[in-house]
């Protein structure tokens, strides 16, 4: 399983140093969560902040755009070198060009969905994606509750993908902790963004490597 922290949730004043500490951690990915206050009713990480993120970060960048019409960013992402670019299924009309735009810019792309949005819907779809991001929060905001609906919608998605030759990543987002991580990966997750529970303890690093061990392991948490 793959381990995504999600900085939205981190002290801004010690950004540069909270993405050292990231680099220098067993995290996979780096979250970027991007807010438009349309989508979402929350603003958060601008293109200034976000060039001098890509500076220094030397994990994977897996852009989160809760954002409307983020097809008109897809060059942008491309040039700060992120590697996965998620857009919300409902925030897209021409959901299909958009990950192919994506795919042609040569990012890996990802389609993210909303608590109230059936993992049905991505039927025609699916095989186009490299990654499905299932919220288990209403997108917007770090530290909320999980919402236990999305372990049933992890593993309706398991078992489409498990249909598929190159079969999607599930990436799951909101409320991550041991327990719901766990859950999360017994349903078939094989990537989970975590903001709060890593960023609200003194040692980032430190719950990093107790996640990635207890998950990895299979032990309990
Ligand atoms: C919410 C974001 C999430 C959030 C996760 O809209 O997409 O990535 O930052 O944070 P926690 O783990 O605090 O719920
Ligand atoms: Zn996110």
């Amino acid at each position: 399983m793959l381990l995504a922290p999600s900085i939205l949730t981190a002290d801004f004043l010690r950004l540069g140093e909270i993405i050292e500490i990231l680099n220098d951690s067993e995290a996979d990915w780096l979250h970027l969560d991007v807010m438009d206050g349309v989508f979402v009713p929350n603003l958060s990480l601008g293109f200034p902040v976000l060039q001098s993120i890509a500076k220094i970060a030397t994990k994977p960048m897996d852009a989160h755009l809760m954002i409307v019409e983020p097809q008109k960013f897809i060059h942008p992402f491309r040039d700060l070198g992120v590697q996965v670019l998620t857009v919300h299924y409902e925030a897209c009309t021409h959901l299909h060009g958009t990950v192919m735009k994506i795919k042609e810019a040569g990012m890996k792309a990802g389609v993210a969905l909303n608590p109230h949005t059936p993992v049905e819907l991505l039927t025609d779809i699916l095989d186009e994606l490299d990654v499905v991001l299932i919220m288990s929060v209403n997108p917007g905001f770090g530290g909320q509750k999980f919402i236990p609906h999305a372990v049933d919608k992890v593993r309706r998605l398991k078992s489409m993908t498990g249909l598929n030759q190159r079969p999607a990543l599930i990436e799951v987002d909101g409320g991550i902790n041991l327990e719901t991580g766990k859950q999360m990966i017994d349903a078939g997750a094989g990537i989970l963004v975590v903001g709060n529970s890593i960023f609200q303890t003194g040692s980032p690093k430190e719950m990093i490597e107790k996640m990635k061990f207890a998950w990895s392991s299979g032990g309990n948490p």
